[in-house]
Order: C-alpha cells, then sequence, then structure tokens
C-alpha cells in the first residue's frame, strides 16, 4: 500500500511538471509545524535558487492547479515560498479504510533476505547483568521487526563459553553436583585469586588451553557447568520474552580456529608481531588508528575475535545470510570493525553480505552512573524485574479491589512492557537513565501508558460486542467528524512509513515515538467524543471501526516491541 507522503508527493509531482517545473521539486514531507499544516512542500523554494525566480510565485503556480484538489482541506503558498498541505477528510477516510483492510494496516513485506541477529551474548557462569539486557531487548526486537518485514530472521544468543573465563571456574570448581548459585560466586573469586595468586593464574590458563584442545576432564567440568548455566540462561531469557533460534557460542567454533588461523597466514594476512598473530586492517581513509586485529595471543590462545571469524566462516557455510546485525555495547565497537575488516579481506564474508554492528549506550541509575543495587553491587536482572513488577503491582492494587493473583499476573506483563519500552524509547547509541518511577508511570511516554490505552479500547470494542450483534467493519468507516478524530487518523496513517524507517534504519525509538502519538491522540478522541452512546449508528460504527484499527496497529507495535497487554489493569 502506497505511504500517505508518497501519495501527497505524486499529486505535488503532477502539478510542478504542470507549472513547468521538474518534477523533483515535489517532496514532500511531514509538517514540522502542525499547527499550520499538516504536510508540507519546499521545493519552490530551492527551484527558485536555481531558475532565478521569485519562490512564492512558482508556490502560487503549483498551488494554482491543486486548488480544487478534493483531496486536499486546503493546500496554500505561503511566504517565502512554502506550500503548506492540509488533507481533506474524503483522502484521509480512504486512506484510513485502505490500512483498516489490509494484512499488515498497509506495511509493504520485503523482498526476502536470511539475516542472522547475534545478540543476547550472556557469559555462562555469570549472572544475566544489564548490559547483557539491553542487548537481548533491542536484538529481540530487530529480530522481529525485520520478520514482520517478511524476511528469515535467525536469532543466535553466541554465549560467552570459551576461553579463560572457563579454565578459571574449571580451575576452582569442586567435583560432584555443582549449583548455578554456587558458579556465580565461583567466577568472581576465581578471577580475584588470578589476580593475586600467579600460581592459580597459570593453573587456569593451563586448564584453559586443555579445555580448548579437548581433553576429557576439563570438558567433563565444562559439560556440567553448560547444563546448569544453560538452564537458568534459559529461564531468564524467557521470562524477558526473549528466544533464540541457535543456542551457539563460542565453543561452538572451537575446531575451525586452527584451520582459520592457518588459512590466514597462508592467504599472507596473519603475520607475527610481538609473537602474537596480528592481522593489519587499518584502511587509508581511517580517521582515526585502527590497530591490527590479534587473532592468536602469543601463548597460542585463540581470543574474542578469532571466535568470531570463526563463527562467520560457519554463518556463511550454513546459512549464507545477506545481512548479520550484532547487537553489543558500543564500546565494543572497534572489536567489530577489525573483525568485519578481516572477515573481508580474508573472503570470509563476501561483499554482498552485510556486516552491522549496533552499539548501544549504558543504563545508568539516577546519579547518572552505571546502574546498580541498592547496596551497590552490580544489578542482576532478576531484580532489576522483580522491582519493576513490585512498583507495577503497588500502582494497580493502590485504590482498586483486585486479586492478588490477578494482579501479579498483570504485574508481569505491565513490568516486561515498562522494562522494554523504557529501554528501547531511547535511541539505542545514547546512555539512558533506568527511572523506575517514570518507567512505571501510566501516564506520559512510557510502557504502561501504551499498554493501559489498548486495554481501553479493547473494552470498549468488548462492551460494544456485549450490547450489540451489528458488526462494524473497515467499510463503515466514514470521513472525520471532529478535529480530535482527524488527528487520530493523521497519526494512524503513517504507519507504514514509520515501520519502514524504523527497519531501515534500525531504530526502535522510532516506533515507540509512534505509538506514543497514536496513543495522546486516541486518549484525546476518547475524552473529547462519545463513542458508545452515539446515536447516529453509522457514525458510531466508525468510531468504532477506526479505534479498532487503533488497537490493531499497537498491538503489532507492541508485538514487535517485545510485549503484550493485559486484558484489564
Ligand atoms: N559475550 C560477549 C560479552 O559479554 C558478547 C557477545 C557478542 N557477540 C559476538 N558475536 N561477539 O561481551
Amino acid at each position: 500500500m502506497k505511504k500517505m507522503t508518497d501519495f501527497i508527493e505524486s499529486l505535488l509531482k503532477d502539478a510542478f511538471i504542470e507549472a513547468g517545473l521538474d518534477e523533483s521539486y515535489g517532496r514532500v514531507s511531514l509538517s514540522n509545524r502542525p499547527d499550520l499544516c499538516e504536510y508540507q512542500c519546499n521545493g519552490c523554494l530551492s527551484a527558485a535558487k536555481v531558475l532565478h525566480k521569485n519562490p512564492i510565485e512558482l508556490a502560487d503556480q503549483v498551488v494554482s492547479t491543486l486548488k480544487n484538489s478534493s483531496d486536499f482541506e486546503s493546500i496554500e503558498a505561503v511566504a517565502p515560498g512554502f506550500i503548506n498541505i492540509r488533507l481533506s477528510g474524503k483522502a484521509l477516510s480512504f486512506f484510513v479504510k485502505q490500512m483498516a483492510s489490509e494484512e499488515k494496516y498497509g506495511v509493504e513485506t520485503e523482498e526476502k533476505k536470511t539475516i542472522i541477529v547475534d545478540y543476547g551474548g550472556a557469559n555462562v557462569a555469570k549472572p544475566l547483568h544489564i548490559g547483557h539486557l539491553r542487548s537481548a531487548i533491542i536484538g529481540e526486537c530487530i529480530k522481529r521487526l525485520g520478520a514482520y518485514m517478511g524476511h528469515t530472521m535467525i536469532g543466535d544468543v553466541h554465549l560467552g563459553d570459551w576461553g579463560l573465563q572457563m579454565g578459571l571456574i574449571i580451575e576452582m570448581m569442586p567435583d560432584g553436583p555443582v549449583s548455578i548459585d554456587e558458579l556465580e560466586t565461583i567466577y568472581p573469586a576465581a578471577s580475584a585469586r588470578a589476580k593475586e595468586d600467579a600460581d592459580f593464574a597459570e593453573k587456569a590458563h593451563q586448564k584453559t588451553l586443555l579445555l580448548q584442545s579437548g581433553d576429557p576432564e576439563c570438558t567433563e567440568k565444562w559439560n556440567r557447568i553448560m547444563e546448569v548455566s544453560l538452564a537458568d540462561l534459559k529461564k531468564n531469557y524467557n521470562r524477558l520474552d526473549v528466544h533464540f533460534d541457535l543456542w551457539n557460542g563460542e565453543s561452538t567454533v572451537n575446531a575451525l580456529i586452527a584451520p582459520l588461523i592457518q588459512n590466514l597466514i597462508d592467504k599472507g594476512l596473519a603475520y607475527e608481531s610481538d609473537g602474537a598473530l596480528v592481522v593489519d586492517v587499518a584502511e587509508a581513509a581511517d580517521k582515526k588508528e585502527i590497530p591490527p586485529c590479534i587473532v592468536r595471543k602469543s601463548d597460542g590462545a585463540a581470543l574474542y575475535a578469532t571466535s568470531d571469524l570463526a563463527t562467520l566462516e560457519q554463518r556463511e557455510e550454513l546459512y549464507k545470510p545477506d545481512i548479520y546485525i550484532y547487537i553489543t555495547d558500543k564500546r565494543q565497537a572497534m572489536h567489530f570493525v577489525q573483525v568485519f575488516r578481516v572477515a573481508r579481506k580474508s573472503d570470509i564474508v563476501p561483499e554482498d553480505h552485510r556486516l552491522v554492528h549496533i552499539g548501544f549506550g549504558t543504563m545508568n541509575g539516577k546519579d547518572g552512573k552505571p546502574y546498580k543495587t541498592r547496596s551497590g553491587g552490580v544489578m542482576r536482572l532478576e531484580e532489576l524485574i522483580s522491582d519493576t513488577e513490585d512498583a507495577v503491582f503497588r500502582k494497580i492494587t493502590e485504590n482498586r479491589d483486585i486479586s492478588e493473583e490477578e494482579a501479579r499476573k498483570t504485574s508481569e506483563t505491565v513490568g516486561l512492557a515498562a522494562i522494554k519500552y523504557g529501554d528501547l524509547s531511547n535511541q539505542a547509541s545514547k546512555d539512558y537513565v533506568f527511572d523506575l518511577d517514570r518507567f512505571t508511570a501510566f501516564e506520559g511516554n512510557t510502557g504502561p501508558y501504551i499498554l493501559y490505552t489498548i486495554v481501553r479500547i479493547k473494552s470498549i470494542i468488548k462492551r460494544y460486542r456485549s450490547e450489540s450483534t451489528d458488526m462494524f467493519t473497515a467499510d463503515d468507516i466514514l470521513p472525520y467528524n471532529s478535529l480530535s478524530e482527524k488527528k487520530l487518523e493523521l497519526e494512524l496513517v503513517r504507519y507504514n512509513e514509520v515501520m519502514e524507517n524504523a527497519w531501515h534504519e534500525l531504530a526502535p525509538h522510532k516506533i515507540c515515538q509512534y505509538i506514543y502519538g497514536v496513543a495522546e491522540a486516541f486518549n484525546s478522541f476518547y475524552h473529547e467524543v462519545k463513542i458508545l452512546t452515539e446515536e447516529d449508528v453509522s457514525l458510531k460504527k466508525s468510531y468504532l471501526a477506526k479505534i479498532e484499527l487503533t488497537m490493531n496497529v499497537l498491538l503489532d507495535c507492541i508485538h514487535i516491541l517485545g510485549f503484550d497487554a493485559p486484558e484489564k489493569m
């Protein structure tokens, strides 16, 4: 389905041609002065410059051929040469009706691509903390958005399950069964001890090398760690409603490391430097120094970059993805520049397969420092979730009669929305402040506010259906009757354009911006217009069809963002 801006633009372009001007000047955008108009075209200003003419005269000329168009409520030339546009009720309702009858409300399915999203990235035997929370939330959203656009999305958790961290745990781990709580205390203890005790550090290092070369005893311990840790990780990711297609990790590609390194040497790319093996990746156009990528340390151990390269090789072999999207803390940006460049130079990834890294900022506390627990420790994901649920629980039980059980269930749904929306509504690369009170508020730009709006619409429709058997459909949609209704329509019709943009820019915050606008427009409409008590039956059905579309669009969006709406709240 056409996008609203394209539709208006096509009308403008014809008018520019009729006025003897090039159609490329007929570009239309959403108005940045909604008090003056809804859409605008600034093309006459640039045309006038090139042609040495008076912009307002050109604008007058263009507008004159569109004055009587039934698609515009008004179209006017305004000094110094803008064209201000307001849509007619007919054009808007036609568009809204079409949206309501399409499967994805006007969003077009794209030509299918295979895309790997590498997100989550938890390290086994360590508690999930907030750095991994952001990767999980953003990655899950990107994956769902890509699928909505029609692509085959493959999500891989790419666990940190190899290397020195495992050697450290193995060295300190007792024989016999071990619990996740024990594991989580072993790692920090072992890593602290390695810093003070050179002998211990060396033993852990040896265990790492033994593990990497397949030693049965180390492998047995590693398997035990994995079993316990995976069960815990799966539980936590499920709770976040984050689901992976692949549970691979750094260990998955261990066998590929040695031949990969040999290949880099044979190609003349990898060479020895201070005992380590490195690949130069600097390019003439670089604005800052890009150091060589180390693929093997002097002690023979492989590194993070090596396992990422081997993983690329494996993914090419198995999936030949058109696009790779990695989601990590932005402090890993240099790592990905290096890895991507080695992958290109060594032909591990062909030129036409895109490599993308989304680096996100830090989640801070109100003090502007990385979010901590009340006692100052690293915040565990579970704790963050339960704090949020408790805050929501207090709000829903405050002035209402609701069973404990129902309130708990609702708090889980709403709490998750609060966390995810709070995160995704910020541009990913920016740091943000996790503000429990603000994120769980039922008013303002929050997840709970969006859910509240959806629940409100659900209940109106439910009430109507319980009182009437007369159905309403997209065909019942009529031109708007009031300004607040028009504003709602104007928000709604941007849907396909917003989703396409959000996808191409991999920018979930644009979806949040959009649904906040839709929710606000709906709520103003709801407060101004009586829907169920409207006596004119055809008007009432038109309202219902429009609010149902509003609800469906919001539902699709929140599902892409990664959360659901409760029945009541
Ligand atoms: N385990 C890593 C970390 O905790 C993140 C992994 C990201 N993915 C990747 N392919 N490097 O920082």
